[in-house]
């Protein structure tokens, strides 16, 4: 084994959180206390990729930079290749950027350990895959379980959770399928309800409707802005769906190692999603 977690060493503390802090800070004004404007949920500064295959090299990402909000929805757009699945996976700590830098929190996400890093991926973040990443030999209920047994949950916790889950994602009929047994849209609604599991408070969906018709893709994303509405969960969903990207608050779209920002209304989107 390599890094920290092998000899069982846990994260500290998130910088300055201390219990110490708060004697320092100052009173409050008079007339109450002054709402703190929020801090982004996540940052990317300046990320770069690039890939090493042999002698060449491919640079993906060049300087991303992007904010997200907490409890917002963010479409991601761009062509095919351009580095969309590649920045999804770096800001969920399923991969690492090159250079650059992600704040979650206010925290400098790779900074962590191997083992704080585990431990994003399975409490503050959900992923949602174009073919949904299911195990084929578990059923509904079990898929949806897994993460939360990965937190150490009971397995009777984790199977109420899960059930929980699966029925607010409108699949709780089908708790003891397997994906085979599945349409495309209700295992997708599984991949959703194990990424809801952990309470995220962000869910990454790399074109989560890619594989979908029309009608469940439109389900599917209202099922996103349902879940934002209810729980506050933010989402960044890269998409080639020009009508789903407009029902986003905003969105980026990747160009030459670059995310633009779109401005709210999209007026630019038309001809640029694909
Ligand atoms: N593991 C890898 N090794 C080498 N090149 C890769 C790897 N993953 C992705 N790429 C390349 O990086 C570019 C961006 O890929 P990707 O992030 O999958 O784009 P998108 O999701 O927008 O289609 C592509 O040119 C792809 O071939
Ligand atoms: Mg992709």
């Amino acid at each position: 084994m390599r890094g920290p977690a092998a000899c069982g060493v846990v994260d500290a503390p998130p910088a300055g959180r201390a219990a110490g802090d708060a004697a320092v800070d100052p009173p409050p004004p008079p007339g109450g206390p002054v709402m703190a404007v929020a801090d982004p949920l996540l940052v990317a500064e300046e990320l770069e990729k690039e890939y090493r295959t042999g002698p060449e090299v491919v640079r993906v990402l060049r300087g991303v930079n992007l904010t997200l909000q907490a409890g917002e929805v963010v479409a991601l757009v761009g062509a095919s290749g351009i580095g969309k699945t590649t920045l999804l996976y770096i800001l969920g700590a399923l991969d690492r950027p090159t250079a650059g830098r992600v704040r979650f929190g206010g925290e400098d996400l790779f900074a962590r350990s191997e083992a704080g890093l585990a431990r994003f991926r399975r409490q503050e973040i959900g992923f949602v895959f174009q073919f949904y990443n299911l195990l084929g030999e578990m059923t509904a209920l079990e898929n949806a379980m897994l993460p939360a047994l990965l937190l150490r949950k009971s397995a009777r916790e984790a199977r109420a959770l899960a059930a929980e889950a699966l029925q607010a994602v409108g699949v709780g009929d089908r708790l003891g399928h397997r994906p085979g047994e599945l349409s495309g849209g209700e295992q997708q609604r599984v991949a959703i309800a194990r990424a809801l599991i952990n309470e995220p408070r962000l869910i990454l969906a790399d074109e989560p409707t890619g594989n979908l018709d029309p009608k469940t893709s439109e389900v599917i994303y209202d099922l996103f802005l349902r879940l934002q509405a209810e729980r506050g969960i933010a989402f960044l969903i890269a998409t080639h769906n020009q009508e789903l990207a407009r029902k986003a608050d905003r969105g980026y779209r990747l160009v030459d190692g670059h995310a633009r920002p779109f401005d709210a209304q999209f007026h630019n989107l038309p001809d640029q999603v694909k």
